[in-house]
């Protein structure tokens, strides 16, 4: 009993050493409410714009709002309809147009409270508004407080392909609070699940066993196991983001699963959630990997058992078109002169990157 109350008192605290614009990233379960507290001894901005979808803004924007109001700082609430489909261009001239009515300038700044959308959408609004003004990340889902919030990516989506409108501009703090995971959907929990995943295969094996041995205290939201599992993934986040934030190279390790991942979610027609198309992504390119004799039997069955302890899927669909995921493959963003490029467990805990995969490999994994 002791030693839960300790875990849920205790504050984590990850440094992004980026030199001059490093920032920290803040774990602490009840932190939404003191976010404001926090921001009033940081002084980010005069006024602050709070940016939240629908849902988000019902389920945690009093919250934050009141910790906000209590602790002085001066905040509007600023919202856009939830879901992918409003990560575009229009809703960023939208919230632009509002930001401008109320009369925001350089000297304010943004909040992004909620999940991957929210945290693109926003950090691409600030990275562009009067030429840029500062934000902070109030990640909501675990995707976002494991992920994306983290790192500096940011924008928005065109008819013509995802995230293909963006900026690196980093934020000023993260403010991570476990505590609203207890009301993500599953869906979304396996979301993050997959990239948390992903952290122990690239950089971490550690991080891969202790998955596998608290999957029931995961599962059942445990929320000192997850503020310990989220510091781990931040960490490696951060260490990665530093070393290469414009992802020229170490970054690119990020994308294990991704490459594959997003071909079958764009041949899905979306319908496949992200983290279920990541997971089938790793687990195919680990069999390429176990092919090409870089990867052991062995460490791609404990991926996939581990992907399938968590309700992950492993296989691609029968039922999704393979040319249509090979067109996809070939348009990827990542992909440079046709050759798309793949990350490969050498080890639990090691990658390489390469672009040298047959596409007659690449047939015989899509089954
Ligand atoms: N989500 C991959 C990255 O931030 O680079």
């Amino acid at each position: 009993m002791k030693r839960q109350a300790i875990m849920v008192a205790a504050e984590r605290r990850v440094l992004v050493g980026l030199g001059a614009r490093a920032y920290e990233i803040v774990i602490r379960q009840g932190l939404l409410a003191g976010v404001g507290k926090d921001l009033a001894e940081l002084k980010v901005g005069r006024r602050y714009a709070v940016i939240a979808d629908d849902r988000v803004a019902a389920l945690f924007g009093r919250q934050l709002l009141a910790g906000l109001a209590a602790a002085g700082v001066r905040a509007e609430l600023i919202t856009f309809p939830h879901g992918e489909a409003a990560k575009n261009m229009a809703t960023v001239a939208e919230l632009a147009g509002r930001l401008a009515r109320l009369g925001l300038d350089r000297g304010d700044a943004l909040i992004a409270l909620g999940g991957g959308v929210t945290g693109d959408i926003c950090g691409f609004l600030a990275s562009i508004y009067m030429r840029g003004i500062p934000f902070v990340q109030v990640p909501t889902s675990l995707l976002a407080q494991v992920d994306s919030s983290v790192g500096g990516k940011t924008g928005v989506d065109i008819p013509e392909g995802k995230n293909l409108l963006g900026t690196f501009y980093q934020p000023r703090r993260v403010y991570i609070d476990p505590e609203v995971l207890t009301v993500l959907p599953e869906e979304e929990m396996l979301n993050g699940l997959a990239e948390v995943i992903k952290y122990g295969v690239i950089y971490d094996a550690e991080l891969f066993r202790e998955l596998a041995e608290q999957r029931a205290a995961v599962m059942a939201r445990d929320l000192g196991v997850l503020a310990a599992i989220i510091e781990r993934c931040c960490q490696i986040k951060a260490a990665v983001v530093a070393a290469d934030e414009r992802e020229a190279d170490l970054r690119r390790i990020l994308n294990f699963g991704h490459t594959l991942g997003h071909a079958v979610e764009a041949a899905s027609g979306y319908t496949l959630a992200h983290g279920l198309a990541v997971a089938i992504g790793m687990a195919t390119v680990g069999e390429i990997a176990v092919e090409q004799g870089l990867w052991s039997r062995e460490d791609a069955d404990a991926l996939r058992g581990l992907l399938q302890a968590y309700g992950l899927p492993v296989l691609v669909p029968a039922g999704l078109d393979r040319l249509a995921i090979k067109n996809y493959l070939k348009t990827d963003k990542k992909t440079v002169a046709g050759r798309p490029f793949f990350v490969l467990p050498t080890a639990i805990g090691q990658v390489i990157i390469t672009d040298q995969v047959e596409e007659a490999l690449i047939d015989r994994v899509l089954g």
